[in-house]
């Protein structure tokens, strides 16, 4: 007999914004860290394979999953003094884009950019969730994880991470080993804006509250960013390639206007939007799927499409890319 908070055979297409049909086995929202060990043991014990699953706004989901669906519902956070910041613990079920708004509501700093990013906490550190020049290893401090293995926590420093540009520890060394159940983030009292991306400034008068950066960021989102809740997608679909210095100058010559930002390790970032849009993709259909409009590394579904449909068009265009560009697109959302 499975435990009563588990239900079984669970739907999962409104699970994930991108709205992939899906069900698993089982699924637990465990809310406290007790309830969150004893689903494990459980697991365990009846030898199913465990999958974790946050917001569902960062993954493609496949038919079915067998074994249980873990949703870490751990919805508690609180603020600590430290000097002249403070430092907010959060659970890894409170929804990002709502903890951004309360702590800037409050006149804290540090969030403000990341505004609108759908998602929970819990997984904002698995893909280091980065917009409009701010990253969350800029303001994360640590990290408690539980061991899927044995119930056991433990704390990571924003450092043991290893944060890279939507790279983390939790895609590599600690996959399928860890779930991620607190966070700690450091936020500032005093005014810290940061306005260098884009037309952020401009857009801003003088002296802005981090209220309203983050407004500001929330009305850019949504001019360019299909709403989840209206047209079902997972944000950008690609990464942003990193090419060398080399390839980068030779791509130049031939397209000056291209997009480029060099990096600290002497690579080149190139805007994966733009490749796409360059290839002519931009609004293209394919089947249930399609290239969005107004921003070309967001791939859509229009309903009717599954996994493997939406990972052939995906292929499709990173094909034409490459054939064009000589760059290879690496998709951003996870498999489960
Ligand atoms: N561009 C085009 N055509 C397009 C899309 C973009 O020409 O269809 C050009 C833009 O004009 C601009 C450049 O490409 O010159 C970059 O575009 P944008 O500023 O919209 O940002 P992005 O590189 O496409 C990244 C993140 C977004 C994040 C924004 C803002 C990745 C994979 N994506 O997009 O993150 O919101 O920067 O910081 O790094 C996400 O991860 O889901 C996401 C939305």
């Amino acid at each position: 007999m499975t435990p009563r908070n588990w239900l079984s055979e669970v739907d999962l297409s409104p699970a994930n914004t991108l709205q992939l049909p899906s069900s698993a086995e089982y699924f637990c929202a465990p809310v406290t860290l007790k309830a969150l060990q004893d689903c494990l043991r459980r697991a365990h014990q009846e030898m199913l394979p465990i999958q974790l699953l946050g917001g569902g706004s960062n993954v493609l989901l496949p038919e079915y999953l067998a074994g249980l669906v873990v949703h870490p519902a751990l919805t508690q956070w609180w603020m600590e003094p430290r000097g002249d910041s403070l430092l907010a613990h959060v659970g890894a079920g409170v929804n990002w884009h709502a903890l951004v708004m309360a702590t800037v509501g409050k006149g804290l700093w540090g969030l403000e950019n990341l505004a609108l990013i759908p998602g929970s906490c819990g997984a904002a550190p698995v893909q280091n969730i980065g917009a409009y020049g701010v990253e969350l290893a800029d303001v994360l401090e640590a990290v408690e994880v539980m061991y899927l293995a044995d119930g056991h926590l433990a704390w990571l420093s924003a450092e043991e991470c290893a944060f890279g540009y939507r790279e983390s520890i939790f895609k590599s060394e600690l996959l399928g080993k860890v779930v991620i159940t607190r966070l700690v983030l450091r936020l500032k009292r005093h005014a810290a804006p940061v306005l260098g991306y884009g037309d952020l400034a401009q857009r801003l008068g003088e002296s802005p509250s981090s209220l309203d950066v983050a407004n500001t960021v929330c009305r850019v989102r949504s001019e360019k960013l299909p709403d989840p809740a209206q047209l079902a997608n997972a944000g950008s679909f690609f990464k942003n390639p990193l090419v060398s210095a080399e390839q980068a100058r030779v791509l130049l010559d031939a397209y000056p206007a291209m997009p480029h930002f060099a990096q600290q390790n002497g690579t080149v970032k190139l805007a994966a939007g733009w490749l796409i849009d360059q290839c002519g993709l931009k609004g293209a259909r394919f089947g249930a799927f399609g290239v969005h409009h107004r921003q070309a590394l967001v791939l859509v579904h229009f309903g009717g499409g599954n996994r493997p449909e939406l990972l052939a068009v995906a292929e499709q265009i990173a094909a034409e890319v490459k054939a064009r560009f000589g760059v290879l697109l690496e998709i951003e959302p996870r498999l489960l």
